[in-house]
């Protein structure tokens, strides 16, 4: 008989980490700072740098909100990271992402100091990656390798199938498991046998952003499902990729929207912010 199916609690994960990670910031003196800048109203966004701040509050983290207007320039964008750069009591700088249509997110990013970028979204942080010496890691891959890591799920030798290619979440994703020895295979929008690849995955990682994406017949039995989409049903109810009913039953471990993947991305932020604070540098334990 195989083991029974288990749903992956990321909100119970995720408050456990925060935990061990309060007992280590009031330790500190001098707490650690994150500024989170966000441009426009995106509704989403809006409520993701408010959850965000939110859980620096309760970490004893200061954090300062900068909301620019949604006709803001490039350079205006720049200037301010330049200038938040350059600030002794901002130990991390977070730029919401994605920002209003006419801007350049890449441009923007790069006006971030490396040794303030909390999301690893810098070309240096992401060719540390691909050395396996990264500092600071994405926050939504590195949630993901935690709460693999908490289930004791064993990554080496195993066939790691992940859906979507983003710069955020799909190749980093991609080689956090290669560097934990696990063979990877990376599909997007233009592979062919999709369905076929994913049934060969013992672990498969949906970051599509398509809601009930992956079905039953895309999944091997055991196999361990990750699900990192954040979408609207048909009746506007927040949903994954994964059609999580139907699926469930035939893997091993698999993650639930809400409360998998998302309570973990923002978790890492406050840990990436907590490294960046103590020796400008992180690891990836
Ligand atoms: N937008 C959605 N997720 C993220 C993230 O992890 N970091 C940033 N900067 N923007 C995002």
């Amino acid at each position: 008989m195989s083991e029974p199916m288990k749903i992956i609690d990321g909100k119970a994960i995720a408050a456990e980490l925060r935990a061990e990670l309060k007992e280590k910031i009031d330790l500190l003196e001098r707490k650690p700072g994150l500024a989170v800048v966000i441009v426009g109203e995106d509704p989403a966004s809006k409520i993701y740098v408010r959850n965000k701040v939110k859980a620096c509050a309760e970490l004893g983290i200061r954090s300062y909100t900068y909301e620019l207007s949604e006709t803001s320039t490039q350079e205006e964008v720049e200037a301010l990271l330049d200038k938040l750069g350059t600030q002794e009591e901002v130990d991390g700088i977070l730029l919401q992402l994605p920002l209003p249509r006419h801007l350049n997110a890449e441009a923007a990013c790069a006006h971030i100091p490396v040794e303030k970028d909390v999301d690893g979204f810098s070309a240096y942080n992401l060719g540390l990656l691909m050395r396996n010496r990264a500092e600071i890691v994405a926050c939504t891959p590195l949630g993901v390798m935690k709460l693999l890591q908490r289930e004791g799920i064993c990554l080496e030798g195993k066939h790691a199938v992940i859906l979507g290619r983003s710069e955020t979440v799909g190749k980093p994703m991609a080689m956090l498991l290669l560097n934990a020895n696990a063979t990877v295979t990376v599909c997007h929008s233009r592979t062919k046998d999709l369905k076929a690849i994913c049934r060969e995955a013992d672990i498969l990682v949906s970051a599509v952003g398509i809601a009930k994406f992956v079905t039953r017949d895309m999944v091997k039995e055991g196999a361990v499902v990750v699900d990192v989409g954040m979408n609207r049903d048909e009746n506007g109810k927040l949903c994954g990729d994964v059609d999580f009913e139907n699926v469930k039953d035939i893997t091993s471990h698999i993650t639930p929207v809400p409360g998998g993947v998302g309570p973990m991305t923002i978790t890492m932020l406050t840990y990436n912010t907590y490294l960046r604070a103590i020796d400008k540098r992180g690891r990836v334990e």
